[in-house]
């Protein structure tokens, strides 16, 4: 190993990797409450208070095309001046300039074809988080989206030399078109950047939006609708003096090396909590049911969502949805574990309030400025038209029997090409490995096992958790998933059937700083 970690670093690396190690799997209890996920920057400007800036809700982007089977909309990727911080002026890559990006909104089973244009200075690739998407529009991480009027010179220089050269990558120059056919449950769905090495830099310089996903199942029920539907894109950000993005990049021109400066290896935290890209915002609403669609769009920081003050007799999130649509049957909570990339679909009553109260949406893993995420208030009665149903939806059960084999995959520190990285089953990301070759249509077992907390996603396919150390699920598991919050020491077995489209994905940790240190493999569903 080269470098040096901080001795503090070190040695909580290494304890999580011990206790897997000396205790066995399922005693996530012995680190609970230490292990945290990343390292906090500090912003350089003094933050705005809370609960001023009223909540954005991104446009809904129009298609310049509606054919008989199919809309097409075209997104240009480009820096823009944006005003995040009250008075401030931040730089920010985004989907038509903006961050978060314009929101997509299909039908399940209508093609969506998206022709986005970079317009930034560097490689992008745009990945539908969720989407079952053939390979070749999933945005693998070497199918480069070069800038345009970039010349051919420079694919060799934004690509991979040695260790990291694909030959399969499909590489395009100034544009890319992708096609999603959407053949999926109702979910709210995010697309981000994805690019090899550096999705961790560009997604937090903006590059992230929402794409819901409508069916007839889901237009059936009764739930609160219009602008009592609302999307919650939660990020955290931290800002330098000048009102740029303060992000710790090995190389800031995100050129050459990739990575993050070692004290921020376990992943960068910002100090400042933003909804649909305001700092906690505030949303005025009647006392009535909202539905609110919850994503932790964050690099690497995991939330605990609670309402401040809980409505009387507690249960007042009551949860509809997981990552991959409606669950069978609602699911009353009073806190929401949430880890990067995974969503929630939440119905709030806030009848269950006094009109004139206000109700924080706090974070219980945060202190001082992250321990606030945003501020509803009630300002009226209004008049009730939705409700949950006792049930929501079906979901085809998949038993332990009909897995055709069990993987297992571990997560965990190592060395990267002599530096401090992330590694599954032991070995970096290389794109040119496959590490799991499973059948079209065949259900398998893949049981994950961490050092430390690692949210785990799958490309392609959902899956439902079956376990978590030597219990069943936990409470907040429930339902169709595509991104699984592994806890330290734990062992997680999900179930999947791996049908959709024969080709090469991607499975990672969504802590993208982990990710981009390698911690990715592929599997070739064959
Ligand atoms: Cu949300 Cu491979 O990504
Ligand atoms: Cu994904
Ligand atoms: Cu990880």
């Amino acid at each position: 190993m080269t470098g040096a970690l901080p001795r503090r670093r070190l040695l909580a690396l290494s304890a999580g990797a011990g206790l897997v190690l000396g205790t066995g799997l399922g005693a996530p209890q012995l680190l609970s409450g230490a292990p945290r996920t990343g390292e906090l920057v500090r912003s350089r400007l003094p933050l705005p208070q809370p609960f001023q800036v009223p909540l954005p809700i991104p446009p809904t982007l129009q298609p310049v095309e509606q054919r008989p089977d199919a809309d097409v909309y075209e997104i240009v990727q480009q820096q823009a001046r944006q005003q995040i911080l009250p008075g401030v002026d931040t730089t920010v890559w985004g989907y038509q300039g903006s961050f978060p990006g314009p929101t997509i909104e299909s039908r399940r089973g209508r093609t969506t074809i998206v022709r986005h244009r970079n317009e930034l200075p560097v490689p992008t690739v745009v990945h539908l988080h969720g989407g079952r998407t053939p390979p070749e529009s999933d945005g693998y991480p070497t199918d480069l989206v070069l800038p345009v009027g970039s010349d051919h010179d420079q694919q060799a220089g934004h690509g991979h030399a040695g260790p990291m050269h694909d030959p399969d990558a499909v590489i395009s120059h100034g544009a890319a078109t992708y096609t999603f056919p959407l053949e999926q449950r109702a979910s709210m769905l995010w697309y981000h950047d994805h690019r090899m090495d550096f999705t961790g830099p560009q997604i937090y310089r903006g590059l992230a939006g929402l794409h819901l996903v409508r069916d007839d199942e889901e237009d059936a029920l009764p739930l609160p609708a219009g602008d009592r539907e609302l999307p919650l894109m939660i990020t955290d950000r931290a800002f330098e003096a000048d009102g740029s993005f303060r992000y710790p990049s090995v190389d800031p021109t995100l050129r050459t090396t990739p990575g993050v400066q070692e004290p921020y290896i376990e992943g960068v935290f910002g100090d400042v909590i933003l909804v649909n890209g305001a700092p906690w915002p505030v949303h005025e609403v009647t006392g009535t049911r909202h539905r609110l669609r919850i994503l932790n769009a964050s690099n690497a920081r995991r939330y605990d969502l609670a309402l401040d003050p809980p409505p009387p007799g507690g249960h007042g999130l009551v949860q509809i949805g997981s990552d991959q649509g409606l669950l069978e049957l609602p699911r009353a909570h009073d806190r929401l574990p949430i880890a990067p990339a995974e969503r929630y679909d939440v119905v709030v009553d806030f009848g269950r309030y006094p009109v004139g109260s206000t109700v924080t949406l706090v974070n219980r893993l945060g202190t001082g400025s992250t321990a606030q995420v945003m501020q509803f208030v009630i300002t009226g009665t209004g008049v009730e038209h939705s409700m949950v149903p006792d049930r929501l939806s079906r979901i085809e059960p998949l038993q332990r029997s009909q897995a055709a084999r069990v993987r297992e995959f571990d997560f965990r520190a190592g060395t990267v090409h002599g530096r401090h990285g992330w590694r599954i089953g032991g070995k970096p990301f290389s794109p040119t490995r496959i590490d799991a070759a499973p059948a079209l249509g065949e259900v398998e077992i893949w049981r994950f096992v961490a050092d430390l907390h690692h949210p785990i996603h799958l490309h392609l396919v959902n899956f439902r958790v079956l376990s978590r150390g030597t219990g069943g699920p936990s409470p907040y598991d429930g339902g169709l998933k595509d991104t699984v919050d592994l806890r330290p020491g734990e062992a997680v077995e999900v179930i999947a059937r791996f049908d959709g489209y024969r080709g090469r994905f991607v499975f990672h940790c969504h802590n993208a700083e982990h990710e981009d240190m390698a911690m990715m493999a592929n599997f070739a569903v064959t």
